[in-house]
């Protein structure tokens, strides 16, 4: 029979990777409760709509990216592209503005794009996001920035750089639109194909191509700043400096737009120089309008996602070698007698809080150990049809080799103290 493959662009973690991702989510959830952020956790699919409103509908998300399908009532329903729009949601379904504390969540899970896979870039990849909802202060922006920098730092990730822009608000980019639209389609020979679809649809996302021909056609062209009015301009001034009050360093980039449409003011984005083309380690902004583009009353918000399989890749091998397990025993039952004893031995050790394997198909004490050490086990409980007769089992030091009896009737007193950290 054929065998049957993973889908392109979904990867399987392995036990090998788990220990690392979990170092990592842990890491970032601990970060995220010292800043007074707690967890939420939404669906993986919601209505297209949702994402559509959100997002904007002339994005390359919503555009070509999402997995949308019918439901059986014909309700056309979308895996989830990113956590933003559905934490929104939530927001305004339980009525949280009612709520008279600022709402702080964080979020971690699967997210699904239908991009072209290559490295860092998956079509089922995972995020860790937060979301500040009610706070419109220079001094919410700086605490989100400032708790992606401390999760990116602690970790020891090398090279990151944090870009950040002001978007102004939408009256700015309106005013700023027909300048650049004009000046885009003066140069629109030198764009590429996707540059030239962008002039009229998004013509911010042109500041924003890689393309180095499109990146020389714009770099003389108007900025947005140049259109900024001066409530937005002090805003980002204001944010600037609580970055620098805190000693976080940044890098100003007028080109920072980003390809989701909700954002207003302050736009960021860490970059790591060793990731290669998909460089972005994470990014967010303010998005002050979209609780009341969904529905809602009025609500600030300011948030930020990392993408965790990008993380994984640049965590120092120092981090990746963390073992994956605690001290660990193997229990050795060979023999009639002996290996049922295996049996209530490990049982024994595991009600005890010890971690205890057993490979059942061994039948020899050698098979065993050799299991045993493939495992990386750090005692071996021997437990042959002599040593039950006896009342006893012989725990053997797997690094020394040294061994001796201990009895069956104190199991877990006597190994305890060896095996769990005091
Ligand atoms: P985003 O820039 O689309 O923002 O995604 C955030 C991060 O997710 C990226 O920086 C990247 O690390 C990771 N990522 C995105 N797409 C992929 C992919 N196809 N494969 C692997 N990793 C990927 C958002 O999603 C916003 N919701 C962030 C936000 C939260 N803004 C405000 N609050």
């Amino acid at each position: 029979m054929s065998v049957i493959k993973g889908i392109k662009g979904v990867k399987d973690l392995l036990p090998e990777e788990t220990p690392r991702w979990r170092f990592i989510e842990e890491s970032a959830r601990r970060w995220a409760t010292r800043y007074g952020f707690h967890e939420i956790r939404i669906p993986i699919f919601e209505v297209t709509t949702l994402f559509a409103r959100s997002i904007g509908a002339s994005t390359d998300i919503v555009e070509k990216e999402m997995y949308t399908f019918q439901d059986r009532d014909g309700t056309s329903l979308t895996l989830r592209p990113e956590g933003t729009a559905g934490t929104v949601r939530a927001y305004v379904e339980h009525n949280r503005a009612a709520i008279p504390v600022p709402q702080k969540y964080f979020y971690t899970g699967p997210m699904f794009r239908h991009e072209r896979p290559q490295a860092g870039r998956l079509r089922q990849f995972h995020q860790f996001g937060v979301e500040s909802y009610g706070m419109a202060d220079p001094r919410a922006d700086v605490e989100v920035i400032a708790l992606l920098w401390r999760i990116l730092h602690d970790l020891g990730l090398p090279s990151l750089t944090l870009e950040i822009n002001n978007l102004g608000q939408a009256a700015d980019r309106e005013a700023y639109r027909p300048i650049l639209v004009e000046y885009l389609k003066e140069h629109n020979a030198g764009l590429c194909g996707n540059c030239k679809h962008r002039i009229m649809a998004n013509p911010l996302r042109v500041l924003d191509c890689k393309v180095p021909e499109c990146r020389s056609i714009t770099e003389p062209a108007p900025r947005l700043s140049e259109s900024l009015s001066e409530t937005a301009r002090s805003y980002f001034a204001q944010v600037l400096a609580g970055l620098d009050l805190i000693k976080i360093p940044y890098s100003l980039n007028h080109r920072l737009v980003r390809g989701l449409d909700y954002y207003n003011l302050t736009t960021f984005e860490v970059t790591a120089t060793n990731l290669g083309a998909q460089n972005a380690v994470g990014a967010g902004g303010r998005y002050d309008g979209l609780v009341e583009t969904l529905g809602g009353t009025s609500t600030p918000a300011v948030g930020f996602a990392v993408g965790l399989e990008r993380i994984a890749m640049l965590l120092p091998d120092s981090q990746k070698s963390l073992s994956p397990h605690d001290k660990i025993i193997y229990v050795a039952g060979f023999g009639t007698q002996g290996s049922v004893s295996g049996v209530t031995a490990l049982e024994e050790l595991r009600l005890s809080g010890i971690s205890a394997v057993s490979d059942f198909r061994s039948t020899t004490l050698k098979a065993h150990l050799r299991q045993a050490d493939r495992l990386g086990c750090h005692f071996t409980l021997i437990l042959g049809d002599d040593e039950v007769t006896k009342g006893v089992a012989l725990l053997r030091n797997m690094e020394s080799k040294s061994q001796y009896d201990v009895l069956l009737s104190s199991l877990s007193h006597q190994i305890q103290p060896l095996l769990l950290p005091s």
